[in-house]
């Protein structure tokens, strides 16, 4: 793919999903830059998975439209907006365990057409950059929970995605191991010059990485800024932290 070719960035404009009278996602106008680590955050039942899912296709729209690049992909289906570069990880990595990692991750190439020597060659240098080639012909379910998360990573990675969205990439890690991860994800920003829309629980995380929060409750967006910014914004205090301590 030529570097003009890439999607610069991915918008959302009035983007709602209601469920049964649930507001979950409400007229939220999302932006995400290429070249840019960008946390979605807020407390639990906010509306992050759901406008999540509805970006990447896993879940229709009730109103509003999704643009990645200068395409309209509101409506299109998962597989057909991931060839288009926006492409996500899951929470649970919904890895092939009885592949190996390599295979995994050989997987991700060939949807971008990198078949054999070729496809396996590049997927070895993913491993390299997520750290974990010296598990490349372990079965993929055998490895320890933070290798499942890099190894699911570096499926989506393999795909050479203009946009990549991290669903809570550091759950179940330990510190050590998420802030092993923050520094991956930044190095994966710099070396594949895509964009990241990350998801994210532990504060540590998105402050140590994200140049740019956009902050939901409620299904609403209640604050969009720098991470100085949404630091020390009253309503995100109010809304998320305040409820955190209680
Ligand atoms: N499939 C669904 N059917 C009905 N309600 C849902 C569904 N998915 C999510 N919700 C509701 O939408 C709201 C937002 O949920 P979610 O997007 O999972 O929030 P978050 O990821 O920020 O915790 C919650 O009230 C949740 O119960
Ligand atoms: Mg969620």
């Amino acid at each position: 793919m030529v570097e003009s070719d890439r999607s610069d960035q991915l918008v959302t404009h009035g983007l709602s999903v209601h469920f049964d009278g649930v507001k979950a996602v409400d007229d939220v106008d999302l932006e995400v830059q290429r070249g840019r680590i960008t946390g979605l955050i807020g407390p639990n039942g906010a509306g992050k998975s759901t406008l999540f899912n509805a970006v990447s296709g896993f879940v229709p729209l009730t109103a509003g439209r999704v643009v990645l690049g200068d395409k309209d992909i509101t409506g299109w289906s998962p597989t057909r907006i991931s060839q288009h570069g926006l492409v996500r990880s899951f929470q649970d990595t919904r890895i092939f365990k009885t592949l190996t990692v390599l295979e995994n991750v050989e997987l991700g190439a060939m949807n971008q057409g990198l078949n054999g020597a070729k496809g396996r060659d590049f997927a070895y240098g993913i491993l390299e950059l997520l750290n974990i080639k010296h598990l490349a012909l372990e079965s993929a379910g055998n490895v320890a929970l933070g290798d499942e998360r890099r190894a699911g990573i570096a499926r989506a990675v393999a795909t050479k995605p203009d946009m990549l969205l991290l669903d809570e990439p550091a759950a179940g890690l330990d510190e050590d191991e998420t802030a092993e991860l923050s520094l991956t994800i930044v190095d994966l920003c710099r070396e594949l010059g895509c964009g990241v829309l990350l998801v994210e629980h532990d504060m540590s995380v998105i402050f140590g990485v994200c140049e740019w929060i956009h902050v939901m409750d409620s299904g609403k967006t209640i604050a969009v800024g720098t991470p100085q910014e949404i630091r020390t914004n009253p309503a995100v205090i109010e809304a998320y932290f305040g409820k955190e301590r209680s």
